[in-house]
């Protein structure tokens, strides 16, 4: 049996009974948007930024907002208590809810969390880089987050029969402008470069634009091309689960000498040691503006789930 937990507008149930009925309209028309965020240490991060560009892609599938930050925050705490994973990978799927009239009259909108262990890529992958592919095509509105992935279905088998860990679209004027689920960013000297038209706003890319500035990058936002990714000292994509993660293979040929370069070996730690540290202060902040009596539930479900990591860290160790 799974140890996940997920939750339906609000209610954490266990995994398996996590239903929805078959006729929400994310299922029935491809409707929705969604989020993926990741804990550290427990704590959520980037929470106010992912709602923001939930509520973006949202609006384009006539959502209205659905739940509050504390909501989400709620879920999150009780799902880390009652789960036995240290950290998740959580995923915030809206949808319209049931399809009602018409094509996408819907009754009211849903909100579903589903939390699962990190599955952050090995230690190797940041030490050795990964390969990708490129691949023609372009996600429906690459600017918003919807539930919509139909155009990256081939490419990551492509990129599955050469053993790549990622497919990035290439669209018909040349331009590379993301990954299938990432962002893009090529290296060139003290250079950084990535696009930001027809992709997703990344959070991650965001978070690391001020550490590459301070570390003595210069930040472009611009068009890059096959062209650029193949001539780069440096390729790196990015995501709140895998963080930066150098690429030093590209369609089987190495990007410069296939190693990972120095400015993703210094960018990528700085870049999770600011998450860990963020996450940890977002929170605090967030504890702060409660009331009283929602100090004490919070610290309350704190408390047990440092318990609950406590004793599955000591039953390893005895295991081991
Ligand atoms: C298409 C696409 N681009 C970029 C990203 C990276 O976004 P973020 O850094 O906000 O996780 C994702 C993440 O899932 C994605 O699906």
């Amino acid at each position: 049996m799974s140890d996940d937990f997920f939750a339906i507008n609000g209610r954490v149930v266990p995994a398996a009974q996590a239903t929805i009925s078959v006729l929400d309209l994310a299922f029935l028309r491809g409707v929705g948007a969604f989020e993926t965020l990741r804990t550290y240490d427990g704590h959520p991060h980037q929470v106010r930024e992912h709602m923001d560009r939930l509520w973006k892609a949202a609006a384009a599938c006539n959502i209205p907002p659905c739940f509050s930050e504390t909501d989400l925050r709620q879920v999150i705490a009780e799902i880390l208590v009652r789960s036995r994973h240290p950290d998740l990978r959580v995923n915030i799927v809206v949808s319209p809810g049931d399809h009602t009239v018409g094509v996408f009259g819907a009754a009211s909108p849903r909100w579903v969390v589903i939390a699962r262990d990190v599955h952050a890529p090995e230690p190797e992958a940041y030490a050795f880089g990964v390969a990708v592919v490129t691949v023609p095509g372009k996600r429906l509105f690459p600017e918003v987050k919807s539930t919509c992935y139909l155009p990256g279905v081939q490419p990551m088998q492509i990129a599955g029969r050469t053993n790549a860990h990622e497919a990035l679209y290439v669209q018909e004027d040349g331009s590379v402008t993301e990954g299938i689920t990432s962002n893009v960013l090529a290296v060139r000297g003290s250079v950084v470069t990535t696009p930001v038209k027809n992709c997703l706003p990344g959070m991650t890319k965001a978070g690391i634009k001020p550490l590459a500035i301070a570390a003595g990058m210069t930040w472009v936002e611009d068009r890059l091309t096959a062209v650029d990714l193949a001539t780069a000292d440096e390729v790196w994509i990015t995501s709140s689960v895998r963080e930066l993660l150098p690429v030093t293979r590209i369609d089987g040929r190495p990007v410069a000498n296939g190693e990972v370069g120095p400015w993703a070996k210094l960018i990528g730690p700085q870049y999770r040691a600011w998450s860990i540290a963020s996450a940890k202060q977002d929170n605090l902040r967030y504890f702060n503006q409660l009331d009283h009596q929602q100090q004490q539930s919070h610290r309350q479900a704190q408390q047990q789930q440092q318990q609950q990591s406590l004793m599955q860290q000591q039953q390893q160790q005895a295991q081991t």
